[in-house]
């Protein structure tokens, strides 16, 4: 089974996409995560991308396309993935299927997490990560158990995104409203297209997800 999860930034896609990895036993694919392990490690894609994500931009389609290609071609995407993140735009969305058209393989559910804008902004100012085991966690929504300890390993390292400041999320938002929406009538036509209240709680999310995806 191969799925997208499409959302505004913050809406959970992150969050549920490792939820129903280990549920389903499918593999993530995030174009952001992998973008900033490109940054981190200072990759000619890292340092063309950084200022464009620092700006609350798209990187161009053709270096998206090229990186995810190599990424569904690895081994461990053959059981399955969930797309987090990708395609953000209707020319993304069109290479995609072309690529798994090649391949002999094919979308099985869209899944759209729907969020108002208003609590977008909270979730992503309130985000942050742990910086040992990438445990993500909220400081409202999903706090660490003991104050500043991970609850998963124990580490007291913490970090936030470069581009979860309040003025990047509006401009995130801006992207996602101009380039990445027209893709939900898209997947309509394509009757791929199902969506999920990503306002309801998370445990709730992620068993109307499971609901639909076992449905
Ligand atoms: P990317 O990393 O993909 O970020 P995004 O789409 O903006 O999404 P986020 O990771 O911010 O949010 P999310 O939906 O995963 O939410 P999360 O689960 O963390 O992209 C970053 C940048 O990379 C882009 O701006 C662009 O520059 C570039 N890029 C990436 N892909 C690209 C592409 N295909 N083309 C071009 N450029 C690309 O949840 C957020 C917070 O809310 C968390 O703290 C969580 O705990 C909390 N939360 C989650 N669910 C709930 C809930 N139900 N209730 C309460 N709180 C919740």
């Amino acid at each position: 089974m191969n799925l997208i999860l499409m959302g505004p930034p913050g809406a959970g896609k992150g969050t549920q996409a490792k939820r129903l990895e280990e549920a389903f036993g499918l593999v993530q694919i995030s174009t952001g995560d992998m973008l900033r392990a490109e940054v981190k490690a200072g990759t000619p894609i890292g340092l063309q991308a950084k200022a464009i994500m620092e700006r609350g931009d798209l990187v161009p389609d053709a270096i998206i396309t090229a990186m995810l290609a190599n990424r569904v071609d690895q081994p461990d995407a053959a059981r399955g993935f969930i797309l987090d993140g990708f395609p953000r735009t209707v020319p993304q969305a069109e290479s995609l299927d072309a690529m798994l058209k090649e391949k002999g393989i094919q979308i099985d559910h869209v899944i759209e997490l729907k969020v108002d804008d208003a609590a977008l902004v909270e979730r992503i100012s309130g985000r942050f990560t742990c910086a040992k085991c990438g445990e993500g966690y909220h400081d409202t929504f999903k706090p660490t158990k003991q104050p500043g300890v991970c609850d998963a390993c124990g580490s007291t390292e913490f970090t936030r995104r470069a581009d979860d400041k309040a003025e990047t999320v509006a401009a995130r938002l801006a992207a996602y409203h101009r380039q990445t929406a027209p893709l939900l009538p898209f997947y309509g036509a394509q009757g791929k297209l199902k969506a999920v209240d990503g306002m309801a709680e998370m445990d709730q999310v992620t068993g109307e997800l499971s609901a639909l995806l076992r449905s």
